[in-house]
């Protein structure tokens, strides 16, 4: 029986021989290729699964999905906290006065673009406080001339901005975006908004021009809140004509502008969303507006605080990961809350090169 049983297997043996190895390989390739899909499948519908693929892109760039396929296309570094004004509705606010050393935070700037990173956002606190712009100044010519992202931007309240630093670093600089709440002066301060008796407007508009003449995409954002709500600001905003105008619901945030530890109080800023609606509404008009409410704001960003760590505000406060200098950008991108279906939803993808936005200087 044993004897038969072998005989009939090397016949069959045989027989495949003739049919083709070609087509034995390659049916044996599909059935595993389905087989390792499958197993992929099922484990990335498990939560804690610590699946990260790796892929090299058409540019031959190294990228990291991460967990759940998750890339830092456009991350939002707040490298300090420190600021020179009082907004009170600010929601990163200077619980500390850390900064990183240049080299550490370039370090952690390499490794986001190795994971993936496209566009990178400086912010605050104000980003031009720290060494007088020369810190911002050195991490936006590394980023574009030695890391070559495709985009590099600043959120400033610009009061601190020159025009030597244009001159010195305005051609690494894709996009300047300008935080402004109000055309009124005195809505400006009340809101807390300046320094002293400097006009937050007029340098705004200084700001503007060298933008132009430096070749700088320009952007301004603002915060909707209960001291503007019913201000119309159709006529500022088409003369100033930013490349997007980022228009802002106030947000609440444990421990930064409400609650105990918090060093702002802002819940007196705090609008409905009606009142967030019917201000859109009256300014429907203005093409380049981009509104964000509280839920689009709340999980599709992908923020870095001081330490490089990534800050999960999806309960309301902004919940640490561990740093990406201690444990890489795979491992802390787990606990960012980030979710990019809805950094998509809401236009996180945009042209973000100034190269590409073929602006009339
Ligand atoms: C925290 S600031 C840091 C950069 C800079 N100091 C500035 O004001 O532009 C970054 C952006 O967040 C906005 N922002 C601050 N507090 C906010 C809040 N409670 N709700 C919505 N946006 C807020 C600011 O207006 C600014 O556009
Ligand atoms: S929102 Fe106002 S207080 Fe907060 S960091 Fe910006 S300028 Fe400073």
């Amino acid at each position: 029986m044993m004897l038969s049983n072998q005989v009939h297997f090397m016949k069959m043996l045989l027989q495949l021989c003739f049919s083709g190895v070609r087509s034995i390989l390659s049916k044996v390739c599909s059935w595993t290729f389905t087989w390792v899909n499958m197993t992929n499948t099922r484990m990335q519908r498990i939560p804690s699964a610590t699946v990260s693929p790796r892929f090299t892109s058409n540019s031959g760039q190294k990228k990291s999905l991460g967990v759940n396929g998750t890339t830092p296309s456009s991350v939002n570094y707040h490298f300090t906290r420190q600021c020179n004004y009082k907004c009170g509705f600010c929601f990163h606010t200077a619980k500390t006065s850390f900064v990183l050393p240049i080299e550490e935070a370039k370090r952690g700037l390499r490794l986001l673009k190795e994971a993936g990173m496209e566009k990178i956002n400086f912010s605050g606190g104000e980003p031009f406080l720290h060494e007088r712009g020369g810190f911002l100044g050195e991490m936006v010519r590394y980023c574009k001339e030695e890391l070559q992202l495709p985009s590099v931007s600043i959120v400033s309240n610009g009061s601190m901005i020159t025009e030597r630093w244009f001159e010195k670093y305005g051609e690494y600089l894709d996009i300047l975006a300008i935080s402004c709440d109000s055309f009124d002066e005195d809505t400006n301060r009340s809101i807390g908004r300046g320094q002293g008796k400097k006009s937050h407007l007029e340098k705004l508009h200084k700001v503007r021009n060298w933008c132009k003449t430096y070749k700088v995409a320009f952007k301004i954002n603002s915060v909707i809140n209960t001291f503007n709500v019913d201000e119309d600001m159709r006529e500022h905003i088409t003369q100033l004509n930013p490349v997007r105008w980022k228009v802002f619901q106030c947000l609440l945030i444990e421990g930064e502008n409400t609650g105990e530890d918090s060093l702002r109080e802002a819940e007196k800023f705090v609008i409905s969303d009606q009142q967030f609606q019917d201000f859109l509404d009256r300014h429907q008009s203005v093409s380049c507006l981009v509104p964000e409410s509280n839920q689009k704001m709340r999980d599709s960003y992908l923020i870095l605080d001081e330490y490089m760590r990534f800050l999960d505000c999806r309960e309301g406060r902004k919940d640490p990961s561990k740093s990406i200098l201690d444990i890489g950008v795979e491992e802390a991108i787990k606990f960012s809350g980030f979710d990019e279906k809805m950094f998509l939803k809401r236009g996180g993808k945009y042209v973000w090169s100034k190269a590409d936005m073929k602006l009339e200087w």
